[in-house]
């Protein structure tokens, strides 16, 4: 199938311009899922989401269906059952969820709807982004007229974030949304039983929701031949980095890194080389550019010792330096790290200060060894997922790009020596972790 032949489902109808209102996203079949959800009652309906083996489009990949399944039923629970709805979109390189939000609301407001019905809750919260200011008001606007015109039967209560990345980790969002500082809680016990409020809770990712009205209207069974075996439908992939078309482009799974570059992006921006792939936002280990025909799904990533994870790709060209590269992901793990384990609190400094060292030529070869060392200690030793994901991702980076690691300890500097493409490029977080460091030396 070639990519301009290709199945749209969550942006379906936005060919001719976004559908915001309701009027807009009626005339191109909006709601008409929902009615038949209700007519179908809540068991077949979560029948069909388990044959489409949706699989969650947040990170982990999970499938909905299955999840769903570990809630109690709304009889055999003691309380309220919540839905929680997570847009925090926080990870570098992702960028899927405000599009999906600004473009079809209603798409979301539908899913949220069917799924609230198949779990029985009481109350939706949406958790978004708090710097998603204009897309929080797209939202409210058309969550107004589906209220108004009487399509929300379970209330939806849409809270902004403040901010932290960690708030988008599904446990430390529910701890945020109870007005607590946002990190993570031990699992288990899961949301599935112990969640919002200690209640029943089912969290899922904005375009996993999204996805969900579609599936009501073609069938599971029919949505599940899209894609790939186990990862089927489609995908909002977001492509940066250096490519001539950056943007959000939804493919089948089983698209090819080398399609979405160089069909859908345009190629390597300027006829450079590619260099490496960032396939799954910044939490995912890295691909070099021989790796470019890997298919884009779930499974066979894992086995190239990487993730789909937000399938937000991101293009490296020829003019990076690795190690600026590492360092800036390092930084941001520094920073973002809520410090309540000590492998992430302490291993996150020790992979930036050693980061730091190399790219400034300062360090030894015991030093890189120490690196490494650092990465494996943390492994599996972190409370959640992103202390581990700093140490596999720096691990990568030195297993892929060691000699370019190696020669900025044996010249005493940047290979590059000012070319980089990455040169002077520092993380925001940077700028204002330097910018107290430098208030409070001037006190
Ligand atoms: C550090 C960290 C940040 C995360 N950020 C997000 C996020 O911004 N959006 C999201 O949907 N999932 C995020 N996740 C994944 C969530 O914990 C969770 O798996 C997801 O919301 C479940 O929804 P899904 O099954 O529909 O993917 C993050 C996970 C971690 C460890
Ligand atoms: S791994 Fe890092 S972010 Fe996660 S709980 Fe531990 S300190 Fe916090």
């Amino acid at each position: 199938m070639s990519v301009n032949d290709r199945p749209v489902f969550v942006l379906a109808g936005t060919g001719g311009g976004d559908l915001r209102s309701l009027e807009d996203y009626r005339r191109v079949g909006g709601y008409v899922s929902l009615e038949k959800a209700r007519q179908m009652g809540r068991e077949a309906v979560l029948e069909e989401i388990k044959k489409a083996s949706l699989r969650g489009r947040g990170g982990a990949g999970f499938p909905m269906g299955q999840k769903a399944s570990f809630l109690p039923s709304p009889a055999q629970a003691h309380g309220p059952i919540y839905l929680v709805v997570n847009a925090d979109e926080s990870e570098p390189g992702a960028f899927k969820d405000r599009e999906i939000i600004v473009r079809v609301p209603h798409r979301l407001i539908e899913g949220i709807q069917i799924a609230a019905a198949v779990i029985g809750a009481r109350a939706c919260f949406v958790y978004i982004r708090g710097e998603y200011l204009s897309e929080y008001e797209i939202l409210m606007a058309a969550l107004a007229e589906a209220e108004g015109a009487g399509l929300v039967s379970v209330p939806i209560i849409v809270h902004r974030g403040a901010g932290a990345y960690i708030c988008g980790e599904e446990t430390a969002l529910l701890e945020s949304l109870e007005g607590k500082r946002g990190m993570p809680r031990s699992k288990p016990p899961f949301p599935a039983i112990v969640g919002l409020y200690d209640s029943p809770t089912l969290i899922n990712n904005v375009e996993t929701l999204a996805t969900v009205p579609k599936i009501i209207e073609i069938g599971g069974d029919a949505y599940a031949k899209i894609g790939v075996k186990d990862s089927t439908g489609t995908r909002l992939f977001s492509l940066s980095g250096n490519v001539v078309r950056r943007g959000n482009y939804e493919l089948p799974h089983g698209t090819t890194f080398r399609e979405l570059i160089y069909d859908c992006g345009g190629g390597i921006s300027e006829g450079r080389k590619l260099k490496a792939i960032i396939p799954g936002g910044s939490s995912s280990p890295l691909l070099t550019a021989d790796q470019v025909d890997m298919s884009m799904d779930f499974d066979t990533l894992q086995k190239a010792g990487s993730f789909l994870g937000s399938a937000s790709v991101i293009a490296i060209d020829e003019r990076a330096c690795m190690v600026q590269l590492g360092l800036r992901i390092g930084q941001f793990y520094m920073y973002e790290s809520c410090g309540k384990c000590t492998p992430c609190r302490e291993g996150t400094r020790w992979i930036e200060t050693l980061l730091r060292k190399i790219e400034e030529g300062r360090a030894s070869h015991a030093e890189l060894d120490l690196l490494v060392d650092v990465c494996e200690r943390m492994l599996g030793k972190c409370l959640c997922p992103l202390g581990d994901s700093d140490a596999m991702v720096v691990a990568s980076y030195v297993t892929h790009f060691r000699e370019e690691f190696e020669a900025h300890i044996d010249q005493g500097g940047c290979p590059f020596g000012g070319s980089s493409s990455l040169e002077g490029v520092r993380s925001p977080v940077d700028e204002l972790y330097r910018g107290r460091v430098r208030q409070e030396a001037a006190r």
